[in-house]
């Protein structure tokens, strides 16, 4: 199940102008995202009590987040949550804050790492717990991301974020990685792509009316030049 998700550029202006425009930019990449899914048009963006999005036409549900800089949109019909965090300017606290070492002992491995033949190089992934050097800003943007995409998809709070656990070593290729992490006794591959300065994370849940289990990020970038045509 490969899902659009699409990553629009916001102005870098503070204060109510600010908000608007990247909430304007939110509306864009929604709207996008839906009209890449196929998904009927998003005329509305309905919400719960709690302003956490709910379904609209025939089951299809829709996501977003933001941060300074960029907002991110995803359209598909099954459960699934994004998050967005920006290279140059991260907001996240150090990974030791908001993951247990029992995660972080899952270092992330480069690829291409063999390892069948890579015994020792093995071992000292495994050894390198929190070490700064494995759990790079990238990284840790990327776990921190990973999980708020679960709590999105899950529709619970950011309370949640330590009982979301990082449960495998991520494999990186590039920009790209897949995390598996645990909430509530599920286990996802929690999908991250790189672009523009910016880490996006996608989590879904299978789609009935799709083939495949495997769910794919499918980014694409709405610059802010494209916004103006
Ligand atoms: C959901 C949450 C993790 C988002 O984190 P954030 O870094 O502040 O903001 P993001 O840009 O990543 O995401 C914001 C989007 O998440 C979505 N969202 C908000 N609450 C959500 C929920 N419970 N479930 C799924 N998505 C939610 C909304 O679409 C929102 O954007 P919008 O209002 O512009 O449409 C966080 O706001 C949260 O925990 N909300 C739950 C409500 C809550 O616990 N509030 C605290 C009460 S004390």
């Amino acid at each position: 199940m490969r899902i659009p998700v699409v990553l629009a550029e916001a102005p870098l202006v503070s204060g109510r102008e600010g908000v608007a425009a990247v909430r304007e930019r939110q509306r864009a990449a929604l709207v996008e995202a839906g009209r890449r899914a196929g998904a009927p048009a998003l005329a509305e963006l309905p919400r719960d009590a709690d302003g956490a999005p709910v379904p609209f036409a025939d089951g299809w549900r829709w996501t977003a987040a933001n941060t300074r800089g960029a907002a991110v949109g995803a359209v598909a019909r099954a459960p699934l949550g994004v998050d967005v965090e920006s290279l140059t300017r991260p907001r996240v606290p150090a990974p030791g804050e908001f993951a247990g070492v029992d995660e972080l002992i899952h270092a992330p491995i480069h690829a291409p790492i063999d390892r069948a033949t890579d015994r020792a190089g093995d071992r000292a992934i495994n050894r390198a717990g929190d070490d700064a050097d494995r759990w790079t800003t990238e990284r840790t943007l990327a776990l921190w991301c990973a999980k708020e995409a679960v709590l999105k998809l899950t529709g619970v709070g950011i309370a949640e974020l330590r009982a979301c656990r990082l449960t495998g070593a991520p494999l990186w290729t590039g920009g790209e990685a897949s995390l598996l992490i645990e909430h509530r006794g599920v286990t996802r591959a929690v999908r991250i792509a790189t672009a523009s300065g910016f880490v996006v994370a996608l989590a879904a849940d299978a789609d009935a009316h799709a083939p495949g289990p495997a769910v794919e990020l499918d980014l694409h970038v709405l610059a802010r030049a494209e916004a103006r045509r």
